[in-house]
């Protein structure tokens, strides 16, 4: 994967220059500057300007801005302008229109309505990007390609007729024949047999459940389509504009779900995403860092771009809250901290119109004399001297898997609880994690898991005997491996494993279990040391595993609940039948760790602080962002590029407060 080309850690936006006349243009680079700004993406939702007609092109002001960009010194990261087709374009040909699960079209107005496998969007996309590809490829201040927008946010799925075809498609290329496809679907039951595969339909409304395995392979479908249509951009500027790195900024936030962006990251040059803070989650600090942890290990571990993100608060929310004096600054270095070497915004200027107008922006309606726009000038002479960590890595000896398919089977319909979410262990875990100052790649089962000392398996429901080998590997070369309930269930095609969960890890893990007994939001389970909750089940320990800790109250009093295996070469497999509360899972953790030799990042981190380290062979970097109202006092030496002084032995932190520290 190529670096994003710039040496500096670059800051920029979104620029959405069509919004506003000509002398705002000229003020805006003014500014950019002012701010350290070193690049933008322009013309994301450009279309209509660029193309107001079929096959009428209209370039001069695109033109203008990117020579006036240049002159001014800032990158551009063009889009291919094809996230939103313009009206003309959805009023001439209606059947690119997206159909929800209903049968209802989902009528232009907004944006992005258009549907991942029409081949009538699809020429029409292709052909504008073909033009700008052709215009732009060697102008100056062209430095990445962004092709549409945030694919899937709000297309995906689609259920017309097209996308049926298609379907159909896909399934005779996974199965080959229909025997296969009636024994991976499971079709025995309910009289589903098909045998046509003109029978088959997307997953639409039916009187109740759907076949599962129907509705995870419609999922990758969809993934699938929607990566077909970036390759097919992808290849248009392959052709006429070699050599100039390609991105699509993807969703690695924690309700976005519609991308197996595992299978997506071999078609972008530079893996890029977008995050938002979402205030309603009782945890929005530890989500941004599993985000920046999850993109990161979709990135295989180097730099990446954080294409958007909130100076201040979004339109989008229930109460769109404002970001605290300073939170401009600490969030940016958040992201940085797990990885980020460029930062954006969306977008550069608040909008005066549309709606997206009370969106926060750099610079806002109160226009550039405004706190606002003065923190991210801050932050732009704060970047200048971070530089130098451009291109280091973090470190971390722990891996939490996380696979988007596993993630699609758990949420499949007729589940033993369908107020579990998915990812419910995997960010208990993390936080306990983030909370101690230890830092955790978020990484596919496929990923080289040799090189971690603690491997989280958390609700891993699917999972192929592949990745289950990998796990067990993992053990047996001595690392800690944490395995929680609704792990190992099924297989690839969402069968599951028979005689006893979990069924891929039970050999592994020393147990067997026979029944669930899953717990409902506002209830818990009694442990002999603590309380679960979210899920408890019948444990066996089989002979040679250990009981750590013990359900307490009927159905499962006296029963395993958390338990441990040696394994190897001072390995060890741990099994969590619940989801202990915060105490206990902490401390659980904290054995754990010790087991490993996993050291946090800072001795006597204080509660509230987050601390991660990045280095390479030129030197190592301590990032401290002290989320508490209080001031805080973190041991370090070194010098703080933050405020710019030298560290002797512990650092200040302002309350809202960060510092990233060079150690040597
Ligand atoms: C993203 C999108 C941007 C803007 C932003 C607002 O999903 O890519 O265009 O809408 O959200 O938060």
């Amino acid at each position: 994967m190529r670096s994003w080309p710039t040496k500096t850690l670059a800051l920029g936006g979104d620029y959405n220059p069509e919004q506003w006349p000509r002398p705002v243009w000229d003020e805006d680079i003014a500014l950019m500057q002012r701010a350290n700004i070193a690049f933008v993406s322009l013309g994301i939702f450009s279309w209509s300007w660029l193309e107001p007609a079929k096959g009428e092109y209209d370039f001069e002001w695109l033109d203008t801005i990117m020579d006036k960009l240049h002159a001014g010194g800032i990158a551009v990261d063009l889009a291919t302008a094809t996230a939103t087709p313009p009206p003309w374009l959805s009023a001439a040909h209606p059947e690119i229109l997206p159909v929800d699960v209903d049968g209802h079209t989902l009528w232009p107005g907004s944006r992005q309505a258009w549907c991942p496998t029409s081949p009538v969007f699809r020429d029409y996309a292709l052909a504008l990007a073909r033009q700008l590809a052709t215009r732009y490829h060697d102008h100056p201040a062209l430095a990445m390609w962004h092709v549409s927008n945030e694919y899937a946010c709000h297309n995906l799925p689609c259920y017309c007729d097209e996308c049926a075809r298609h379907f159909r498609t896909w399934l005779r290329r996974r199965y080959e024949g229909l025997d296969a496809l009636n024994d991976a679907w499971g079709t025995a039951f309910w009289s589903q047999r098909y045998t046509d595969w003109e029978q088959i339909l997307p997953p639409r409304r039916s009187t109740t459940f759907n076949n599962p395995t129907h509705v995870l392979d419609y999922k990758r479908f969809s993934s699938d389509a929607l990566l077909e249509h970036m390759r097919g951009e992808r290849a248009v500027l392959d052709e006429l504009s070699p050599g100039v790195p390609v991105t699509t900024n993807f969703m690695t936030l924690q309700h976005f779900r519609h991308l197996d962006y595992t299978q997506w990251t071999p078609t972008v040059d530079v893996v890029s995403t977008d995050h938002y803070i979402v205030d309603v989650l009782q945890h929005p600090r530890a989500e941004l860092a599993f985000s920046g942890d999850l993109t990161r290990g979709l990135a295989g571990g180097a730099p990446w771009m954080l294409m958007e993100h909130s100076t201040s608060a979004v339109n989008w929310q229930p109460t769109n809250h404002a970001k605290a004096p300073g939170q401009t600054i600490r969030d940016a270095l958040a992201h940085v901290a797990r990885g980020a070497d460029t930062i954006g915004w969306f977008q550069w200027r608040q909008s005066r119109a549309g709606s997206e107008k009370f969106h926060s922006a750099v610079v806002p309606h109160a226009g550039a004399d405004s706190a606002r726009f003065r923190e991210v000038e801050e932050l732009g002479r704060i970047a200048g001297r971070l530089g130098e960590l451009v291109g280091s890595r973090v470190e971390s000896r722990v891996a939490i898997l996380h696979d988007y398919q596993a993630i699609w089977a758990a949420e499949g319909p007729c589940m033993p609880s369908s107020e579990l979410d998915a990812l419910e262990a995997a960010h208990a875990i993390h936080r306990q994690l983030h909370d101690r100052g230890v830092t955790a790649d978020v990484v596919h089962p496929s990923a080289d898991l040799t090189t971690y000392a603690v491997v989280v398996v958390p609700q891993l429901y699917l999972v192929t005997d592949e990745h289950a080998a990998a796990v067990a590997a993992a053990a047996e070369a001595g690392a800690q491996v944490v395995v929680t309930y609704f792990s190992g269930i099924s297989d690839e095609q969402d069968h599951v494993r028979l005689g006893g969960y979990p069924g891929a890890f039970r050999d592994l893990l020393g147990v067997r279990v026979e029944e669930f007994f899953p717990l409902g939001p506002d209830e818990t389970v009694l442990l002999t040391d603590g309380t679960g909750t979210w899920w408890s089940e019948d444990v066996t320990a089989l002979p040679g595993t250990e009981v750590v800790s013990t359900y307490a109250a009927p159905p499962l009093a006296g029963r395993p609940a958390v338990t441990r295996r040696d394994v190897g070469r001072g390995g060890a497999a741990w099994y969590l039948s619940t989801l202990p509360d915060d105490d206990r899972l902490g401390a659980l953790l904290d054995g754990v760790l010790s087991a490993a030799g996993v050291e946090p990042t800072v001795a006597a981190l204080p509660r509230g602080v987050e601390a991660t380290r990045r280095s390479d062979s030129t030197g190592s970097w301590l990032f401290l962002l002290n989320h508490t109202s209080a001031e805080q006092t973190v041991r370090a030496t070194g010098h703080d590029l933050v405020s710019d002084t030298a560290v002797d032995g512990s650092v200040r932190l302002a309350p809202g407060g960060a510092a990233v520290v060079r150690e040597r």
